[in-house]
């Protein structure tokens, strides 16, 4: 098929070639963003005199019809023009005859697909704002659920000291809160039109590109011709903000496929996101939650495919940079889908806090609260860190824990032991003790709920 672009050459290409160069199989979901782009156009060329003011009406009446019938599926995409953009001004062109074919002036799909891409973003960043925020809901209603439930917190995932259910799900609240900043930083960014461009050197055209951009939503235009058509930073910063947001779902579920296992059983997914396997009656898999972990590679080799394709590219447009959309869309796709299981699997899980007190009661997460006890009585913590460690020790040996001892034991080893003691090390204590700001104390995390509820 002869190309719309036939002129130097003869526009017959192979059909190998064809396939191999165009990307209307992957770029087709942009329609929508490059139909409105083309309105916008249509109007300001009308606008400024360029073609006259029923041309332009024309267009855009032509082109709203596009919409419609795009969406209404009584027209259907034809994969074998090369991408959306040629695909939307053949039909005009067939459907208006040669008004169709004044559409392109003072443009060129450089900064087309430079604008739609920014237009698609800027729309899936918001939905994603939208999901993670929705999200970040489910983690703190559950926080306030379980926020005096108490439960060992880990390091080396060794028991070390103890925290409540609450201020462990809230830790993951601020990872997203700072997930959605990113996010709506790298749309700021975004949010400037690169259409007006042209080729990659303007226009002698009188164009308004301020006109274009308003109408279309943007903050404002893209300030170097060159750097318009070939900025992709707007692609890597929302893939990078994908796999930083999937690093944190990744931890998360990570932390409920340990915490489902037999060896923690903390918490209980519902079943509808769990599955069994097709040979062991007994087994209840948190897939989801491996998935989600799984799936978070391939964001991340998203990230790497689009950065590596821009390395070493020379100014302007480069075909190189039709290689931009099928990752980034990836990456939004997965962030998405994984959005969209985790949001109703947090909302419907159940922490087993017994299994969880059951837990902080072994692995003596209340060591450091018996050396500071010490401590607070004069004995300095190095000294205080000594001597407990050998009361661990011992107890470890008589297979005791440090609630066991009397309080004469406790004297043997040191002399400073009162009966207070019993209350220092105790659970609750310990945790209602740590009012440090951020602290897991049931006054601290009352405050990170109303923090994390104060920013959605
Ligand atoms: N399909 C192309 C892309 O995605 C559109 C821009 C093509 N421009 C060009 N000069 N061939 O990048």
């Amino acid at each position: 098929m002869s190309k719309l672009w036939a002129g130097r050459t003869s526009g017959v290409t192979d059909k190998v070639a064809d396939d191999f160069n165009s990307s209307i199989h992957f770029d087709h979901r942009m329609y929508q963003e490059d139909i409105k782009g083309s309105m916008a156009h249509a109007m300001m060329l009308g606008a400024q005199g360029i073609i006259l003011k029923e041309e332009a009406d024309t267009l855009i009446q032509g082109l709203e019809e596009i919409l419609a019938d795009l969406n209404s599926g009584a027209l259907s995409f034809d994969f074998s023009c090369e991408d959306i953009h040629m695909f939307v001004e053949k039909v005009l062109t067939e459907r208006l005859g040669d008004v169709g074919k004044k559409l392109h002036t003072a443009r060129s799909r450089n900064d087309q697909v430079a604008l739609d891409l920014r237009m698609y973003l800027k729309n899936q960043v918001n939905q994603i704002v939208t999901k993670i925020k929705a999200l970040t809901e489910a983690i703190v209603n559950k926080a306030e659920e379980y926020k005096t439930a108490i439960m060992p917190g880990y390091t080396h995932l060794q028991r070390a000291q103890p925290v409540t259910f609450g201020h462990q799900l809230l830790a993951y609240c601020m990872m997203l809160l700072r997930d959605i900043d990113r996010f709506t930083d790298c749309y700021k960014r975004m949010n400037v039109s690169p259409i007006g461009s042209c080729a990659l050197a303007g226009t002698t055209y009188p164009t308004n590109r301020e006109l274009e951009a308003n109408a279309l939503g943007f903050d404002g235009v893209t300030q170097n011709s060159m750097d318009g058509v070939s900025d992709r930073d707007f692609v890597v910063e929302t893939v990078s903000c994908c796999s930083l947001t999937m690093a944190h779902l990744s931890r998360f579920a990570e932390e409920l496929i340990l915490w489902t296992s037999w060896e923690f059983s903390f918490v209980e997914l519902s079943d509808a996101y769990t599955t069994g396997s097709s040979i062991m009656p007994q087994k209840k898999n948190s897939d989801m939650a491996e998935l989600i972990r799984g799936k978070t590679g391939r964001v991340y080799g998203d990230l790497m495919a689009i950065l590596t394709v821009l390395k070493g590219l020379p100014l302007a447009y480069n075909k190189d940079m039709q290689e931009d959309k099928e990752c980034v869309f990836d990456a939004v796709d997965t962030l998405n889908a994984c959005l969209d299981v985790c949001i109703p699997m947090v909302a419907t899980m159940r922490a087993k806090t017994e299994n969880m007190a059951a837990a902080a009661k072994k692995g003596f997460i209340n060591a450091t609260d018996l050396a500071d006890y010490l401590t607070k009585k004069g004995i300095p913590f190095r000294t205080a860190y000594k001597i407990t460690g050998s009361i661990v020790g011992d107890c470890i040996k008589q297979g005791k824990i440090l609630e066991d001892l009397t309080l004469a034991e406790y004297k043997a080893y040191d002399p400073t032991f009162e009966e207070d003691l019993f209350t220092a090390i105790d659970m609750v204590t310990c945790v209602n003790k740590r009012e440090s700001v951020g602290g897991p104390a049931a006054s601290q995390v009352e405050k990170q709920i109303a923090y994390v509820r104060s920013k959605l």
